[in-house]
């Protein structure tokens, strides 16, 4: 199966959802692409300091302006969309990552381990990691940035069935674009990272975000990755039926060979 994946990378203006969405809508009306990955608070920034700036950007789904303009935008560019938003439920906020679909079907992932300063205006999502179905009937698991650094998010999607690693993210530290090579190739799985770029400061807060999208292939080939400050979508063909394979050796596979009974997972 020809499957057409694409990245996006790009620097948000803090607290401007709808300038953001413009900008991000004119970067993706000429794309054709089957699934397209943008990164984590995709129209809001990232860089907090007080409850009331996400309050005022966050969204409730379906309702959701932004997430109204990224399902037309599906339809209209004939492509799923993965992005990251802040999410407003009952009381409580997520930072969360939404699948929209051509059909106008969707799918909401609610980050489940919060990095730094996210615990002061976040809660963690209680759901756990599910797999999704993108256009084609391709199967999807959404994580969000920090959730990389534990290696049971890529294990449970990719146990669960997960053929793509939809990552959208905000990266601060320097250690993750390297890990998802392990992360792909100890799950035979695609993944796409979407980063952010720039330096965003709030007050005395300040985050330098770095870049280097990019999409891997089944055995960690880096397929695509963008430079540190770049902005722009790539995207490359791929057969996510490759990732049904998880033979290492005529003998050996990544799932059946696992010993549950011999790990130590309190
Ligand atoms: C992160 O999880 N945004 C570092």
């Amino acid at each position: 199966m020809k499957y057409t994946v694409s990245v996006l990378q790009y620097k948000p203006e803090f607290l401007k959802p709808k300038q953001n969405f413009a900008l991000l809508s004119s970067m993706l009306k000429e794309i054709k692409s089957d699934l397209i990955v943008l990164p984590e608070l995709a129209t809001s920034g990232y860089v907090f300091a007080h409850q009331d700036e996400v309050a005022k950007i966050a969204e409730s789904i379906p309702e959701g302006e932004i997430f109204q303009g990224f399902r037309a935008l599906s339809k209209s560019i004939n492509s799923s969309i993965v992005y990251g938003f802040a999410e407003k439920a009952a009381d409580k906020y997520y930072n969360s990552s939404a699948l929209v679909n051509p059909d106008g079907s969707y799918d909401i992932y609610r980050k489940i381990h919060l990095y730094f300063r996210e615990k002061l205006f976040f809660s963690p999502g209680e759901s756990p990691f599910e797999v999704s179905t993108a256009k084609s009937g391709v199967k999807i698991g959404m994580m969000v940035c920090f959730d990389w650094q534990f290696p049971e998010s890529a294990r449970s999607l990719a146990l669960k069935g997960a053929q793509i690693l939809c990552h959208p993210s905000n990266l601060v530290l320097p250690w993750c674009q390297q890990a998802m090579i392990t992360r792909s190739l100890e799950n035979r799985v695609f993944s796409i990272t979407s980063n952010r770029t720039g330096t965003e400061i709030n007050g005395e807060h300040k985050h330098y975000f770095t870049g280097k999208s990019q999409i891997l292939g089944t055995k960690g080939e880096i397929l695509i990755r963008m430079n540190d400050t770049e902005a722009g979508v790539y995207s490359v063909e791929i057969d996510p039926e490759l990732a049904s394979n998880k033979q290492v050796t005529e003998m050996n596979s990544v799932f059946s060979d696992r010993r549950p009974l011999m790990y130590y997972l309190p």
